[in-house]
């Protein structure tokens, strides 16, 4: 069978918990495959909130086999406590979890890493979540890093010792003397080992073999990619298309469906380009009804309109299939929706292009009529004002792609299908 891949089409917050939970009980199998606990995924069941940083959004039901990829960056310290809350919660991800024996370990030394680097950069900071995910794919590609498969290895110690030993002395150099707090980190590999390790490239071939269904989780966003996204103010993996191959170790003829995620507006966190934002009321209207403050660390989010040439960009350079509109309801009470269709260059050059200087890009608007009656409560289509109905389908034929769902709230029930994928 097929992969299908999930992913977020802006910089990151697009709601992909959500709609995980909402796939899951489709596939076989859910997997994530870059990244690590910079990513906040919310899931809200039965009224109890869950934030998922590194464990994969199936692991809510047990039937589902649930996978880290080799692509991810593993925080053990972050891991013990997400796998603690789960068990508080009466879930047991124990016996559907399976880690891969390759993705990277996430030592203290990087967080104190990525912190510094941080500070040095001063005003010019990316505004990282610091939890050391630059660092530890840093030592990744310098063929440095430590693997989850070495914490079996009677060697584990004496090879964490020398990588810690140089990120101090590397540290001392730039000015920063701190030891870490290690024994938070010890007590965690030790957890670590009472879970599957394994060999997940097998795992999850020999399961497309025998027909199953894998749903491919990413985090962060598209415009986070490493490659695609507004650099140097990214992540440091593939958000897109491509690194769930690279990150699980399944061929891209496997690959199925590709959906994205975009919100009905915009919002970033951290430094870097964003045309659309707003600095004023209706920036703040956004954020307090959209309640956009970071999962992972509660800063309060950028908000603007809708960007289209960003939001084609990572259509095209995903392939994307069928999007997932999220957030709709947060736009109920403006007068006008306003959606950027093309920039001004600073040479006077029109373009609906993403230019390599993408903060130097003005948006040139098109403004469509809100409406003003709270539409969280409504679960079909043909109840929606009609304002919101000709905005989706603005948007349907401008993405030239369909709109499958569309979410009017965070809950698994405020979620409307306009076409039903499984049938
Ligand atoms: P890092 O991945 O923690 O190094 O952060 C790099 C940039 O990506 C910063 O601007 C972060 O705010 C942003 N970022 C990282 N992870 C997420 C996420 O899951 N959602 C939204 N932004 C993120």
């Amino acid at each position: 069978m097929k992969t299908d891949v999930l992913l977020g089409l802006q910089w990151g917050d697009e709601g992909k918990g959500k709609i995980v939970d909402y796939l899951a009980n489709k596939y076989e199998v859910v997997a994530r495959f870059q990244g690590g606990p910079n990513a906040g995924h919310t899931i809200i069941i039965d009224g109890k909130k869950f934030i998922l940083h590194q464990i994969p959004s199936g692991i809510f039901r047990k039937e589902i086999m649930n996978i880290i990829g080799n692509g991810v960056v593993l925080d053990p310290i972050t891991f013990k406590k997400e796998i603690e809350k789960l068990e508080a919660a009466g879930i047991e991800p124990r016996d559907n979890l399976f880690i891969s024996q390759r993705a990277q370990l996430i030592l203290p030394t990087h967080r104190m890493l990525d912190q510094a680097w941080e500070t040095l950069k001063g005003k010019n900071k990316i505004g990282s979540t610091l939890k050391g995910i630059g660092p530890t794919y840093q030592d990744k590609i310098a063929r440095l890093g430590l693997r989850v498969g070495d914490i079996l290895d009677a060697s584990f110690q004496q090879k964490y010792e020398a990588l810690k030993a140089s990120h101090l002395k590397h540290l001392s150099d730039i000015g920063f003397a701190d030891e870490p707090d290690e024994s938070p980190f010890f007590e965690a590999v030790e957890f670590m080992k009472q879970f599957t390790i394994t060999e997940t490239e097998y795992l999850l071939n020999d399961q497309l073999n025998k027909g199953s269904k894998i749903l491919a989780e990413g985090a962060q966003g598209s415009l986070l990619d490493i490659d695609f996204g507004s650099y140097p103010f990214v992540t440091s993996s593939n958000t897109t298309v491509a690194g769930a191959c690279a990150g699980l170790g399944i061929p891209p003829n496997t690959i199925g469906e590709v959906f994205g995620i975009f919100k009905a507006y915009c919002t970033r966190v951290g430094s870097g380009p964003f045309p659309t934002e707003l600095f004023d009321e209706t920036g703040e209207k956004i954020r307090k009804s959209g309640a956009e403050f970071g999962a992972t660390t509660g800063r309060p989010r950028r908000c603007g309109w809708l960007d289209l040439p960003a939001l084609k960009y990572a259509i095209m350079v995903n392939g994307i299939s069928r999007l997932f509109m999220m957030k709709a309801d947060v736009l109920s009470g403006f007068d006008k929706i306003l959606v950027a269709t093309s920039y001004k260059l600073q040479d006077g050059t029109i373009t609906d292009r993403v230019p390599f200087d993408h903060h130097l890009a003005t948006p040139i608007y098109k403004e469509l009529p809100g409406w003003d009656i709270p539409i969280d409560e409504m679960t079909d289509e043909s109840s929606l004002p009609v304002e919101l109905r000709d905005y989706v389908n603005y948007l349907e034929q401008e993405l030239a792609t369909p709109i499958t769902v569309l979410s009017v709230g965070p809950d698994r029930s405020q979620t409307i299908i306009r076409e039903e994928i499984f049938v």
